[in-house]
């Protein structure tokens, strides 16, 4: 018996940042929404452990853990999993991107293994364990638009009424998010114990606009990302003049997101930003969070 679960990548739209804490985790104010990029986690009962991992043409698998270190295979460990599994992860979300892609599949693995097994564990169980496993991991079972506070694992949905559509660049190197928050500091010795709120923008989701949404969206990390890969900020400005209302680093980065005012514009930055990057992606948010697709 197998179950496959699907979940998204996400991007920051909204990420406040502050002083780090005594854990050395940072306090985030941040509003999260989950695009269309999705990792699928299959998890099937076996005589042994073993994971696999595929991927889009895009990826390479190489760059993702094949072994017990793979946050799904924690994860099934974090939901206290005795028997024997085989773990299938086939990744579309870029690795290392500031995507959540690593979190995606521990929310699905999560999610996989509790229905798997018929467990039907309470959603504060769940999420209680994909807050141990880091701190994107809750958002990436609910899904949808949502604010996250504490170091970014308490999380409420939010009002979105929109439907905006992205295109995104994935880089060919990964940036790792630690490095990302310490140059933070180093860039930041005096940021606030608080974080800045996303109220501006909050209204903006509201509001269906998307010229008011791009006039909104706010990244701590973004000045860091791009000192330490200063070619970001040349996508992001090209990106904006070829027509995306803003563009930004996604997270810690180094994927940066455009937002764009309908599909046809979308379609058209993707066009314009495909002469010169390889990998050029549309996507749509907000999408569900983690779900079952297959039951086997
Ligand atoms: O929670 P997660 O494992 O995703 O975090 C990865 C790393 O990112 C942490 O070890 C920490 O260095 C940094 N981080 C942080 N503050 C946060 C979230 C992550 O400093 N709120």
């Amino acid at each position: 018996m197998s179950t496959t679960v699907r979940a998204a990548a996400k991007i920051n739209l909204h990420l406040g940042v502050g002083a780090p804490r005594e854990d050395g985790f940072h306090p985030l104010d941040t509003v999260y929404q989950a695009i269309s990029l999705y990792d699928d986690v299959t998890v099937a009962e076996a005589e042994e452990d073993s994971l696999s991992v595929a991927g889009s043409p895009y990826i390479d698998v190489r760059d993702v853990p094949g072994d017990a270190s793979n946050i799904a295979v924690r994860a099934l460990a974090e939901a206290a999993c005795r028997s024997p599994h085989h773990v299938r992860i086939t990744k579309q979300i870029p690795v290392a991107g500031g995507m959540a892609g690593g979190s995606a599949d521990a929310a699905a693995a999560l999610l996989a293994h509790d229905r798997l097994h018929g467990l039907a564990q309470p959603d504060e169980v769940l999420l209680a364990q994909a807050a141990r496993l880091g701190s994107d991991v809750p958002f990436s079972l609910v899904g949808g638009t949502a604010r996250g506070r504490g170091r970014g694992e308490v999380v409420e949905p939010v009002t979105d009424r929109g439907s905006w559509w992205w295109v995104v660049v994935p880089a060919g190197t990964g940036l790792s998010t630690p490095d990302v928050y310490r140059h933070f500091d180093r860039l930041h010795p005096d940021a606030p114990a608080q974080p800045a709120e996303p109220t501006g923008l909050l209204a903006a989701l509201a509001s269906r606009e998307p010229v008011r949404l791009a006039r909104t969206l706010h990244n701590d990390l973004q000045e860091s990302a791009i000192d330490l890969r200063p070619e970001l900020g040349a996508l992001i400005e090209r990106g904006e003049a070829e027509g995306a209302l803003r563009g930004m680093v996604s997270g810690s980065g180094p994927t940066c997101v455009f937002l764009c005012d309908s599909q046809e514009g979308a379609m058209a930055v993707m066009a314009a930003l495909s002469a010169s990057y390889d990998v050029v992606l549309p996507a749509v948010g907000p999408v569900a969070g983690a779900h079952v697709v297959e039951v086997l």
